[in-house]
């Protein structure tokens, strides 16, 4: 591989300060100069083992031709580097039995909340992971993670930032449990603009501030139960915010990496990416429904979460794919940890607005994202009391 090394001022202060952006972000844009090394061609797999060296524009050209992929350059060891992990062999409880704990919490989940957070992580120019907006970003989303753990009072909770050489940080708040078992709830922090990542707007309202800012609710939440504020649950559980989602799986593929080289014991994976959008089913005359995915996905933990909605959300499921590697979940799965996906509609209702400057808030229902939030908080907190043997 050939690689080249750029300095990389991450564009200058001047065409920083042309586009707004929040105040409390400003101390990042005096970070010094960054050093990268960026590889001339990457390595991305297509399908399971058919893999090709691309540059970043092919990278861009085929994702505008809706051809998903990993970017395999730096993680090429996912999914080999602990054989004993078979994720097919974990069992799920066979139904929900936490209704009297989880009913009362599900009424203190807030749409204002969601709308607040998401005022905010769209008024970045972009989030794109390669920018300085994207690593202000991430600091914005750290800091609103670690008030949420500081306004809980929950003591054993913490959060912390897993750097990337990229520049935009994942995130990753835990609250540990009697047990080292893990549940993950993932969605993805970047956005990305993919006629022109470098340089347009990517609000990345639906694309995944929603599933942000719906599984940061969640987590706020799921903190106002008294037995996971004192640690008594039986399994820890995660909350992830992924970089690079949208170079290709690169934040979620470096963390599932480690945690499969330091042999993780994570039980589950959820993903919540695009929980916003609504629009095209209803045009359609269906009724809202979430999408929950069947393809690259674990088929027990899927069967868990279909009975998660029918007994926490007040909308159905639809059945339906998104292909291979379309999410981070797709990462987990990689590493041997079963993962399920539900996303905001049948995938073929799903908004087309994504990637594009018109991503915007004004486009999605907060009442959707509630539904979501429902069965992230109801997921979370069952898993979290469940007997994994
Ligand atoms: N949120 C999308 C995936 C998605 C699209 C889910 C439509 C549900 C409906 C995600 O951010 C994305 O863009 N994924 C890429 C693949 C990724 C590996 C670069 C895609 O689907 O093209
Ligand atoms: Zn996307």
């Amino acid at each position: 591989m050939r690689s080249t090394t750029l300095l990389l001022p991450l564009y200058t202060a001047a065409f920083a300060a042309a586009i707004s952006y929040p105040k409390d972000a400003q101390a990042v844009l005096q970070q010094p100069q960054l050093t990268i090394v960026e590889p001339d061609e990457y390595l991305i797999e297509l399908s399971p083992g058919e893999t090709r060296w691309v540059t970043e524009d092919d990278k861009w050209e085929l994702r505008r031709q809706n051809i998903n992929f990993f970017d395999i350059t730096h993680n090429e060891e996912l999914g080999t580097l602990n054989r004993k992990l078979t994720g097919s062999s974990v069992k799920f409880p066979s139904k929900p039995a936490h209704n009297e704990s989880i009913a009362p919490l599900l009424k203190q989940l807030k749409k204002d909340n969601m709308r607040r957070h998401l005022e905010t992580f769209t008024s970045f120019h972009t989030r794109y992971y390669k920018s300085h907006y994207g690593v202000e970003s991430s600091a914005w989303l750290l800091s609103q993670v670690d008030k949420t753990l500081a306004d809980s009072g929950a003591v054993n909770a913490s959060v912390k930032a897993f750097p990337h050489p990229w520049g935009q940080a994942s995130i990753i708040a835990t609250i540990p449990g009697k047990s080292n078992k893990t549940v993950v709830i993932g969605a993805h922090q970047d956005s990305i603009n993919l006629f022109f990542p470098a340089l347009l707007a990517a609000p990345g309202a639906d694309d995944d501030g929603s599933g942000t800012v719906t599984i940061l609710e969640a987590l706020r939440v799921l903190l106002k139960s008294e037995e996971i504020l004192k640690g008594d649950h039986d399994n820890t559980i995660e909350f992830h915010w992924y970089s690079a989602e949208e170079g290709g799986l690169l934040g979620s593929q470096a963390i599932f990496q480690s945690y499969e080289k330091e042999g993780r014991d994570v039980k589950a994976m959820l993903q919540q990416d695009m929980t916003g959008y609504v629009q095209k089913t209803l045009d359609a005359g269906e009724p809202e429904s979430v999408g929950v995915i069947t393809d690259f996905v674990d088929p027990g933990l899927t069967e868990f979460i279909k009975q998660v909605i029918t007994v926490y959300c007040g909308i159905p499921y639809v059945l339906t794919k998104c292909g291979y590697a379309c999410s981070d979940h797709a990462s987990a799965t990689k590493a041997g940890y079963p993962s399920a996906f539900v996303i905001e509609s049948d995938f073929k209702y799903s908004d087309n607005k994504i990637h594009t400057t018109e991503d915007k808030i004004e486009y999605l229902s907060f009442d959707h994202m509630l539904q979501h939030a429902r069965m992230t908080l109801a997921l979370a907190y069952e898993l979290a009391f469940a007997e994994f043997k």
